[in-house]
């Protein structure tokens, strides 16, 4: 039997399966179930900052629209709509998926402006979080914004959340960063302790009959793990900080794949929602087989093995293997 333990944001877990953020975390009997099932932490889904926003705005709405109606409603306390705001029902829920199970448990938020985050952490911290999750979720579409803007805005953020708590913090980051290594390096100087690769958008998608645009949110599949694996594998050759691969973990060898690029840890979401929160006992048992099976002792020693400091054949990472990759295809079609 291998020894799977492995480490995340200065957590000691038991392996390096972790349940990404998602709607399990609604549930304490999933919650539960996923612990039974032997991952070894969860994140929870995510606080979005338009949820706080819109709310603050919809009972800002309230409270004026009762003073402005009638004189005499200066004296009349409105009653707010909801007395539960989405950060207190996320708070409470942390609360009690931190009673019910053992495993650390990692808050999430999302939204890329300083706004009420800070308090927000704090609140996270005190209620019982193992480490705090930013998601940095946006579409820049303003053509006024620069790159430098928009990541010095993101570096802020980072930079006061991570002052402002002593939980450890993991960016959750989109793959379209221009200069990613740089990014991540800058991010890393700021106060990030690991990077979560990557995030995924949801794309829309045209329906061209009704002319509507239908929101999505597909899941994935072992293909998409290139992508986030590729980065990882240069990302933790550069940088000392700590990884956890998202997107595309299906199946043991895809744990395998992940933990080789580098990755401290493997989230997955998908997998879990196609064939049940029951696939991740069965990827642990694989896992650990495969790594018997392949004279591997431990994931500290799998770790890293295909790393881009450590491969002979490390341009294959690079743009390179693009050409070479066409190339290869020509010659087996035609
Ligand atoms: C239904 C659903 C809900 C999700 N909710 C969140 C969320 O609240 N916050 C977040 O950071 N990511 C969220 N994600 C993204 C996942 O955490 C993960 O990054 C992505 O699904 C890739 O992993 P996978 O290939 O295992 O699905 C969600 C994904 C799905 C499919």
């Amino acid at each position: 039997m291998a020894d799977l333990k492995t480490t995340y944001l200065g957590l000691n877990l038991k392996n390096p399966l972790v349940a990404g953020a998602s709607p399990f975390a609604h549930h304490l009997d999933l919650v539960k179930q996923l612990e039974d099932n032997g991952v070894s932490a969860i994140v929870m889904y995510s606080l979005f900052e338009e949820e706080i926003t819109h709310e603050s705005l919809r009972l800002d709405y309230f409270l004026n629209k009762g003073t402005e109606s009638q004189p005499e409603a200066q004296t009349y306390l409105v009653e707010p709509p909801e007395i539960l705001s989405f950060a207190d029902r996320y708070i409470a829920q942390l609360q009690r998926i931190k009673e019910a199970v053992e495993i650390p448990v990692i808050a999430s938020l999302n939204g890329t402006s300083i706004g009420g985050w800070i308090k927000l952490a704090q609140q996270l911290q005190a209620a019982g979080a193992d480490a705090l999750e930013l998601n940095i979720y946006s579409m820049v579409i303003d053509p006024q914004l620069t790159c430098d803007q928009v990541e010095k805005s993101y570096i802020n953020l980072i930079e006061e959340v991570c002052k402002s708590i002593n939980l450890p913090v993991a960016v959750k980051l989109s793959p379209y960063l221009t200069a990613l290594p740089h990014f991540l390096a800058r991010a890393y100087k700021a106060g990030a302790e690991g990077f979560v690769l990557f995030n995924r958008f949801m794309q829309p998608d045209f329906d061209i009959q009704s002319l509507d645009i239908i929101r999505k949110a597909p899941l994935s599949s072992s293909a998409d793990l290139s992508l986030p694996a590729r980065w990882i594998a240069i990302a933790s050759a550069q940088l000392k900080a700590d990884f956890a691969l998202s997107g595309g973990v299906h199946t043991a060898e895809d744990m395998v794949r992940g933990v080789m690029a580098g990755a401290n840890v493997t989230y997955v979401v998908s997998e879990f929602l196609q064939h049940g929160i029951g696939a991740a006992a069965t990827m642990l048992q694989n896992f650990n087989d495969w790594m018997d099976r392949n004279g591997y002792d431990s994931v500290k020693q799998m770790r890293g093995v295909l790393r881009y400091d450590k491969v002979p054949n490390a341009t294959v990472y690079e743009r390179a293997n693009y050409i070479s990759s066409l190339k290869s295809f020509d010659e087996k079609v035609l």
